[in-house]
């Protein structure tokens, strides 16, 4: 299923599953109605969690990313691997305290580190030798980007998987990420497994480097974008203590008009106010007009007349204070690293839940009242 197509799957189910959810709390509890309104929202529960099994199989570059620590991932990749290597080879980890979490796919990342570690296990052959992963964070200036194919400036996790096998030449340095690129015997290798992490990381919104001294040492290096927390600032809610919802002025814009119908009717009735809108030009014109009548603007990612980032500039370019938050059905790991930047508060994934509509504005509600 194409990711467009999901997308306004993902719209319909959140319509179906928001006004479910509205006439239960209408009904009441004890109407005869509510068996079937439950049984409705359990079924649009299980169409979202089909949706994103669909997806998942028909992109498998596709990263399904998750807010991940990378070391509780190298930590059980090699328990598992430690026992199928050779004795001779030791394994030392370095993990710095201050490493970013980031958006990852385990699965992927797994994978990645086992071909490193067989590339190095090979590397050292059958003398003692040593594999050392360090995880620091590390920040790319904007001259150091320039020098890293698929690097941009910012902040990332890096991981490091140094070995002291037989490295490489220059020659074979330049060919290694390139796919069926083997130095193995006929039959032994089949030139994948680099090229492998190479996808892997420029789907993650990062990339991989490498440094070798042929007979002495190799060093790949993994960038993983770190995934700042894209949610209200702590200093927020610590300041102010949150002692009940405050009224909010919502600006709120979907190009699906059923959703904006049901946002509207959803935060009107927890208290806020809302104007509405299906298209991100007319929104943005609004708010151009009157910047100081609202507290929190609503966006959807993806609007064919302009995208919800497209918007969230034009609008933080007003007001840098204006909280902003994001609703998609469908974020990649390199939206989260643009939505960070552009300074997005919150990303909220569809199908939109009422609960989740109330734990974002019960977050924002200080500051109203600050
Ligand atoms: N740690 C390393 N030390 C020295 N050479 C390496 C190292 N990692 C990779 N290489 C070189 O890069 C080549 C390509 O590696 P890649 O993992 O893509 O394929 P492969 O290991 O040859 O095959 P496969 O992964 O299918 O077993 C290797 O054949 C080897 O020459
Ligand atoms: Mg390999």
């Amino acid at each position: 299923m194409a990711g467009g197509i999901a997308h306004d799957f993902n719209n319909l189910l959140t319509a179906i599953r928001g006004n479910a959810d509205l006439a239960a709390a209408d009904v009441g509890p004890d109407h005869p109605a509510t068996e079937s309104l439950e049984e409705i929202r359990k079924a649009c529960v299980r169409a979202g969690e089909l949706i994103r099994r669909i997806m998942a199989f028909g992109r498998p570059r596709e990263p399904q990313q998750e807010l991940v620590e990378l070391h509780e991932i190298i930590e059980e990749v090699l328990k598992l691997l430690r026992s199928t290597l050779p004795a001779g080879v030791a394994l030392k980890t370095d993990f710095a305290a201050a490493t970013p979490q980031v958006y990852a796919d385990t699965g992927q990342i797994h994978e990645a580190i086992v071909n490193l570690t067989n590339n190095a296990v090979y590397a050292i052959g059958p003398r003692p030798g040593q594999i050392a992963y360090r995880l620091e964070p590390v920040h790319v200036d904007a001259r150091q980007a320039q020098g890293i194919a698929g690097l941009r400036q910012g902040h990332y996790a890096r991981l490091t998987v140094t070995d002291d096998g037989c490295g490489m030449d220059a020659a074979t340095l330049e060919r290694i990420f390139d796919a069926f690129y083997t130095t193995k015997p006929m039959g032994e290798g089949t030139g994948l497994g680099l090229s492998m992490v190479h996808g892997t990381m420029r789907s993650h919104g990062g990339t991989v480097t490498v440094e070798s001294t042929l007979g002495q040492a190799s060093t790949f290096s993994l960038y993983f974008p770190a995934a700042e927390i894209v949610d209200v600032q702590p200093a927020d809610r610590a300041v102010l203590p949150i002692a009940q919802a405050v009224p909010l002025r919502v600006l709120y814009v979907d190009d699906e008009a059923a959703l904006v119908f049901l946002a509207n009717r959803l935060l009107t009735r927890l208290g806020h106010s809302v104007v509405g809108f299906s298209d991100p030009r007319e929104a943005l014109a609004a708010f151009r007009a009157h910047p100081e009548s609202f507290d929190v603007v609503v966006t959807d990612l993806s609007m064919p007349e302009m995208s919800g980032f497209q918007l969230a500039r034009a609008v933080l370019a007003v007001r840098r204070d204006l909280p902003v938050l994001m609703t998609t059905g469908h974020m990649r790991a390199e939206d989260h690293v643009t939505a960070q930047a552009i300074g997005i508060r919150a990303v909220i994934t569809k199908p939109l839940v009422a609960d989740e509509w109330v734990r974002q504005f019960e977050l924002l509600s200080p500051l109203r009242a600050g």
